[in-house]
């Protein structure tokens, strides 16, 4: 078969975690063609992408660009659509999202997915704070009123987290570990750079199967006390716990990030929210991405194939 009979998905945000494993998993699967939209074609990730035969197009996600990105989505049969990280009070997730997917229907996509979370603001009355759980809720309402195959994917907190963000440091012989979360509190966490391909490559497989659909992805239900215990078996290194949950917690671990108020009202308002109203609602089947892919790694796995051991990572978006 020739390659161009392929159908070609457009990603957005391609070389993120989600993103490159999106692109990654498309092109193993040899079912379809990718174009990956990134800022910089040159950088490390970007020329990794090509190299495993993605298309490379310049497109930053941004507002304004709605003519550039129905140019860039043209000819594409699928879009994968995610919104970069956004601090607060910056409030264009929403607008963002929105234009990114009118650009795709007006391009003539076939069928959207779109990496979503829930409405805490609808959730909670407005008591908790964390409009970038609330601004994807809003642009998956827009996607539901245009006139387009669409499914949602809504990801459980990234292990990666620890790893990027809550970085643990070493006191004496012990490797102390801020966790935004309570000791005993089991939460939903994932592998973004392994489990999202999987997915979105099953629901482009099969987008009459999972049109409207709203889809979770876990790779693990774990309390904090529980990850830590599983990093000393794994790595052999001394560590406990430290809070990072409550306000004084995590500004005695992270005291940069009070030059950003917003920034820590929303990381408290959204764990709150999952603690006290859960992260996922309700209704969604949270076995569904570890049935569909049984090789989605837990926090154990993730441990060991990372081979994380406590330094700082980026991931280079
Ligand atoms: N952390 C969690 O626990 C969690 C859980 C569920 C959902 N989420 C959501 O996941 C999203 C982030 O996904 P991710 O962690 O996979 O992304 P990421 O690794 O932080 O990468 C973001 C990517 O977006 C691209 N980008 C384009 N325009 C950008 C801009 N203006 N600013 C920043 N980046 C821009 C960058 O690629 P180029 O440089 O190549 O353009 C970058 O690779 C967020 O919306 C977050 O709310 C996070």
């Amino acid at each position: 078969m020739s390659t161009d009979n392929k159908p070609l998905i457009a990603v957005t945000g391609a070389t993120s975690k989600q993103g490159r494993s999106v692109v990654t998993t498309l092109l193993e699967s040899q079912r379809f063609r990718v174009r990956a939209f990134t800022r910089r074609k040159d950088s490390p990730e970007a020329l990794r992408l090509e190299k495993l035969g993605a298309e490379i197009v310049t497109m930053p996600l941004e507002l304004g660009r709605q003519n550039d990105l129905v140019a860039a989505f043209k000819g594409a049969d699928g879009a994968f659509l995610m919104t970069p990280p956004i601090a607060p009070p910056e409030t264009i997730e929403a607008p963002l999202g929105r234009q990114l997917a009118d650009a795709a229907v007006e391009a003539g996509v076939q069928h959207i997915v779109f990496s979503t979370l829930e409405n805490v603001h609808k959730i909670t009355g407005g008591t908790k704070y964390a409009p970038h759980f609330t601004d994807k809720a809003r642009v998956a309402d827009h996607i539901r009123g245009l006139p387009v195959s669409h499914s949602f994917i809504m990801l459980a907190f990234f292990y990666t987290n620890l790893l990027e963000y809550y970085a643990p440091r070493m006191d004496g012989d012990t490797l102390l570990l801020p966790i935004y979360l309570p000791e005993d509190f089991a939460a939903p966490f994932v592998d973004p750079l392994t489990a999202t391909g999987p997915v979105v490559l099953e629901i482009f497989s099969n987008p009459a199967r999972y049109n409207g659909k709203t889809l979770p992805v876990v790779g693990d239900i774990i309390s904090p006390r529980q990850m830590v215990e599983t990093f000393q078996r794994v790595t052999g290194i001394k560590a406990e716990y430290r809070n990072a949950f409550t306000r004084d917690g995590l500004l005695a671990y992270f005291p940069e990030f009070a030059a950003n108020e917003f920034f820590v009202r929303e990381l408290l308002g959204m764990v709150e929210y999952a603690v006290e109203y859960g992260y996922f609602g309700k209704e969604h089947d949270l076995e569904w991405s570890r049935r569909l892919a049984p090789e989605t790694l837990n926090w154990e796995q993730f441990l060991r194939t990372s081979g994380w051991r406590g330094d700082k990572r980026s991931f280079g978006g």
